[in-house]
């Protein structure tokens, strides 16, 4: 009897050190980086581009990265009153400032983030940041045109960016859970409007 009790304290322990390491691995490891990429695309604006980057926009990004006070997309707290168990989320500055927004990132690199979640360090952007895996080049190409617009949404603006603090829960769901998304390998077209059922 005073084995079986030896032994099962002895996995006990060897448990608890475990999870204790796996625990700490998690929160030193935080948000896994998947290593940088830029598909090097350049995207040509034109009027109609921004137009439509403009209506999309201000639907898909606007929401999160816009303060409503200043109306430009220098980005903010998230979650305010704390009611997610995600951590300190802050959306972040993507206006065309060089140092603090994004107005020093190729259009490649706005790109792959946007298709993958992948951000121009390599790190991950879990699911608190919107990603478009799968719309079609034609409105990506919109996005980033209205991005380089002169619209004030999107004129350079200094306001600090605040780093997201993740939560243990954010880590360890970004190791087991949240994954970014392939890189699209094919062209994706502008669905066809005209054939409903599709
Ligand atoms: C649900 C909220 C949400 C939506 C919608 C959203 N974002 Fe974000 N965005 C974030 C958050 C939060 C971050 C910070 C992510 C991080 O660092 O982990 C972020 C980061 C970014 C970054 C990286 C900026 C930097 O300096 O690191 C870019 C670029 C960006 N978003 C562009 C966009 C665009 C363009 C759209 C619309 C197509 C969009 N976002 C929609 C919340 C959002």
């Amino acid at each position: 009897m005073k084995k079986i009790l030896k032994v099962l304290f002895i996995i006990l322990i060897v448990v608890v050190v475990l999870a204790g390491g796996f625990a700490l691995f998690i929160s030193i490891r935080g948000i896994p980086n998947y290593g940088a990429k830029d598909p090097g695309i350049k995207i040509v604006s034109d009027s109609t581009r921004i137009e439509r980057g403009q209506i999309l926009a201000s639907m898909l990004c606007a929401d999160c990265h816009k303060n409503p006070e200043t109306g430009k997309l220098t980005g903010g707290d998230m979650d305010p009153d704390h009611k997610l168990p995600f951590g300190n989320l802050f959306s972040q500055n993507i206006t065309q400032d060089k140092t603090v927004g994004i107005g020093d990132w190729t259009d490649g690199q706005i790109i792959y983030l946007l298709r993958t979640g992948i951000k121009r360090d390599g790190q991950y952007a879990p699911p608190w940041m919107a990603k478009l895996p799968n719309m079609s080049d034609e409105d990506v190409a919109s996005i980033i045109s209205f991005l380089h617009s002169n619209d004030p949404m999107v004129q350079a603006d200094a306001t600090p960016d605040r780093p997201c603090e993740p939560s243990f829960l954010a880590k360890f769901l970004a190791l087991v859970a949240f994954k970014p998304f392939p890189y699209p390998d094919h062209v994706i077209a502008q669905p066809d409007t005209t054939d409903k059922p599709a």
